[in-house]
């Protein structure tokens, strides 16, 4: 599947929605593994994108705060392993967030373990640049990565788990159409103290930038 990826293109349609995102439309290119969006393009993340800023990303505890990636200091060591797992892989992606304006690297995200039976998968986001928070970065990247997994790859349902004080995540993810599905009392410990985690899924069928801007 992830050979066969294909380039998918969200644009802005005519007209803004309420979101103020505006309408998406969905536009298909057979080439290559990006996904261009209108203010961001996402490509594999590669080992050349473990810069100094990015590990700085990584071990700023106010980006981390909700991820287990904070809880132990990251070097490019320790990058670079984890990265081994998107080898090759076709079950699990990383993708790059980049500015399309500026050409920077912006933050990550992720479709991991896709099960071909069930046709599921899980994400995960990262904006390592602060000052790019609340701008709706999250809500295009996510919308791109979703596209491509259930136009693309073909998948049924993704799930997302959010710690329930990272607000910003669940409204984003909410506002792509995810529904709470259950919440795992006390499931991760955050700050001293232990934290309710938000589990949230989504069917093709449910996720508004397809269902409203075709
Ligand atoms: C959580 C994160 C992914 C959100 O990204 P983002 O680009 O800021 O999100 P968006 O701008 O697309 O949407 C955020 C929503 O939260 C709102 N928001 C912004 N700042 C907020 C705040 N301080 N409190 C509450 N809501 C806030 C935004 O207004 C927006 O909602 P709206 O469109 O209804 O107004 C980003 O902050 C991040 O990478 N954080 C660190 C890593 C992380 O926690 N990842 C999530 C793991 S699941």
């Amino acid at each position: 599947m992830a050979r066969q990826a294909r380039r998918v293109s969200l644009v802005q349609g005519r007209g803004k929605d309420a979101t103020g995102v505006g309408e998406l439309r969905v536009r298909r290119r057979l080439r290559g593994r990006l996904l261009v969006g209108s203010r961001l393009c996402l490509r594999p993340l590669t080992e050349a994108d473990v810069t100094k800023e990015y590990l700085g990303w990584l071990n700023d505890s106010e980006v981390t705060r909700f991820l287990e990636v904070g809880r132990q200091r990251s070097t490019h060591q320790t990058v670079r392993r984890y990265l081994t797992r998107f080898h090759g892989s076709r079950t699990d992606f990383i993708f790059a967030m980049i500015d399309r304006k500026t050409g920077r690297h912006i933050g990550n995200v992720t479709v991991n373990r896709i099960h071909r039976v069930d046709c599921t998968a899980d994400t995960g986001l990262m904006i390592g640049r602060k000052d790019l928070w609340g701008k709706g970065y999250a809500y295009e990247a996510w919308s791109l990565v979703l596209a491509h997994a259930f136009r693309d790859l073909g998948l049924r349902k993704v799930v997302a788990t959010v710690v329930v004080d990272n607000v910003r995540s669940l409204r984003a993810l909410k506002k792509l159409g995810f529904h709470v599905e259950g919440v795992l009392r006390q499931e991760r410990f955050v700050n001293g103290t232990y934290k309710d985690v938000v589990r949230l899924g989504l069917f093709s069928h449910e996720f508004e930038p397809l269902r409203g801007g075709r």
